[in-house]
């Protein structure tokens, strides 16, 4: 007898921007079997285009403004986290969620939020990934999916793809061959990290 399928792990997507890997994710989960439903669209930045992008894919969306906060980071991740308890998210995944966090908010979701960096880390954490990584001579770039620890882009590696550095390229052109492999890899790899913890 096969015991029932384990209902989609609720997940919340934070954006500061565009959302293509928001949008990537959405419609993975759109798709069936993933093991995850996207339950909720936050950003930090009130008119973020992927915000619009998630309401028209259905999906329930909020903006928490950092602004008004000041320079208290940790209220506004007090907001924050308020809105992900209140939709029932068990897992966080950053995708362009262009702010530094706090202890206060990794401690909160310690081993249950994920975030993608356009580098092969540990190589280029921070900005200008591809830039870097032109300018050092390298042969390759790519992206990682990490769990988000104290540490800016220094978590446990979940999964990475890597994407060939042409003779000519430029920073924004490798950023694009960049994201379409995103695009593949952050569902693939929160979907396996949800049906890992939907076994435990
Ligand atoms: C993505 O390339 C992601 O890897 C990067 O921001 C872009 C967001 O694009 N994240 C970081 O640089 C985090 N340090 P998107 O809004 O189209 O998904």
């Amino acid at each position: 007898m096969s015991s029932p399928a384990a209902s989609p792990v609720r997940v919340a997507v934070l954006i500061s921007g565009t959302g293509s890997n928001m949008a990537a994710l959405i419609d993975a989960a759109q798709a069936g079997a993933s093991g995850y439903e996207i339950a909720l669209v936050l950003s930090n930045i009130e008119g973020a285009g992927g915000l619009a992008v998630a309401a028209a894919k259905g999906v329930k969306t909020v903006a928490i403004p950092h602004k008004p906060f000041g320079k208290d980071r940790e209220a506004h991740e007090q907001a924050v986290d308020a809105a992900l308890r209140d939709a029932g998210v068990q897992v966080v995944a950053l995708a362009g969620y262009m702010r530094i966090l706090t202890p206060w908010l990794v401690r909160a979701w310690d081993g249950r939020m994920l975030n993608i960096h356009p580098s092969l880390l540990p190589l280029y954490p921070g900005l200008d990934t591809h830039a870097r990584a032109i300018a050092a001579g390298d042969a390759e770039g790519g992206c990682t999916v990490h769990l988000v620890t104290e540490g800016v882009d220094e978590g446990p590696i979940l999964g990475q793809a890597r994407v060939p550095i042409l003779a000519d390229d430029t920073p924004s052109a490798l950023s694009e061959r960049v994201k379409t492999a995103e695009h593949t890899l952050y569902p693939q790899v929160l979907g396996d990290f949800c049906k890992g913890l939907a076994r435990k």
